[in-house]
């Protein structure tokens, strides 16, 4: 692995390599014993062109815990804002030999351009509704040690399918390591085609909830949507908006899953949201640490 830019580019041993490195880091943050200087001498820049509060935050962590200098590029600073290009940009910053660059973007396989440019490994935090890979990585790291094996589970992906690279990443993510996946969307936010064959499709939560062992909420991304197509908030929480009485009908033990930031009162219920028992969207953002210390070690350590 030189670059971590898609699922889609890794097979199911890598994914399983990436998963017990990540289950390995999570357990030696319980401790607090691990190789400290994993990344020693080591510089990461982050360099996100949309905004962020756990990859980013969670990738500068990881970094840190290891080891590494962490160098925080914003636009907003930066000599784009004087009209320097993109690409101008990016041969810049690898003239300064980091060890890595983290990117979020808002256009389709930026990442990919970037790592065509530059020595060092590129980790893509995000690019457009295209992939965001290392979240599907810290779902499946946290379905693994709250629910089970991947391969045993039914997993309902629901909400706005359409414009969402996390839903892309893990429907990829849990089909190649042998889950049965479910795509539950309203007929409107139901994407034309899909990442990955074998994804069953339903247009109803009543349809596609039962049997699933943990729902995966996505939120709606008004940003991605034109002024016409976006849905009423209270008229869409009616209709496709979990409770945890619609999570019953996927099962009394089922979970429920969000990669956050979370529109409270839109698809996810507020009591939902902070239910310790159904809920594992705290567990998931605890996992993008040990996660993302997987990836910058085994793309960068020593
Ligand atoms: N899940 C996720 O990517 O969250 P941020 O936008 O806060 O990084």
């Amino acid at each position: 692995m030189k670059h971590l830019l898609g699922i889609e580019d890794l097979s199911a041993g890598e994914i399983r390599d990436i998963l017990d490195r990540a289950a390995y880091y999570a357990k030696s943050l319980e401790t607090g014993k691990w190789d400290h200087k994993t990344l020693d001498n080591k510089i990461v820049i982050t360099l996100f062109f949309e905004p962020s509060t756990r990859t980013l935050i969670s990738f500068d962590i990881a970094a840190k815990r290891l080891g590494a200098s962490v160098v925080n590029w914003q636009v907003e600073n930066s000599s784009m804002r004087k009209n320097e290009s993109f690409l101008d940009t990016i041969l810049t910053l690898n003239q300064m030999k980091p060890d890595a660059i983290i990117m979020r973007h808002v256009e389709f396989g930026a990442p990919n351009f970037v790592a065509g440019h530059v020595d060092c490994p590129v980790i893509n935090g995000g690019d457009s509704w295209r992939e965001h890979p290392t979240q599907a990585l810290l779902d499946a790291l946290t379905m693994e040690r709250e629910i089970g094996p991947i391969k045993d589970l039914t997993v309902a992906i629901c909400g706005d399918v359409a414009h969402s690279r996390v839903a892309n990443s893990n429907a990829i993510l849990l089909k190649k390591m042998g889950a049965n996946v479910r795509i539950v969307a309203p007929a409107f936010l139901m994407p034309q085609k899909f990442p990955v064959a074998g994804l069953e499709t339903f247009t109803s939560l009543e349809e596609g909830l039962p049997g699933a062992d943990a729902v995966m909420l996505l939120r709606i991304q008004k940003e991605r949507m034109k002024a016409g197509q976006i849905p009423d908030d209270a008229a869409y929480h009616k209709e496709f908006g979990l409770t945890l009485e619609r999570l019953n009908m996927a099962g009394r033990k089922a979970f429920v899953m969000h990669p956050g930031p979370m529109n409270r009162g839109v698809e996810i219920a507020d009591e939902l949201a902070d239910d310790r028992e159904r809920s594992l969207i705290a567990k998931q953002v605890a996992g993008g640490i040990p996660t993302r210390m997987a990836v910058l070690d085994m793309l960068i350590g020593k």
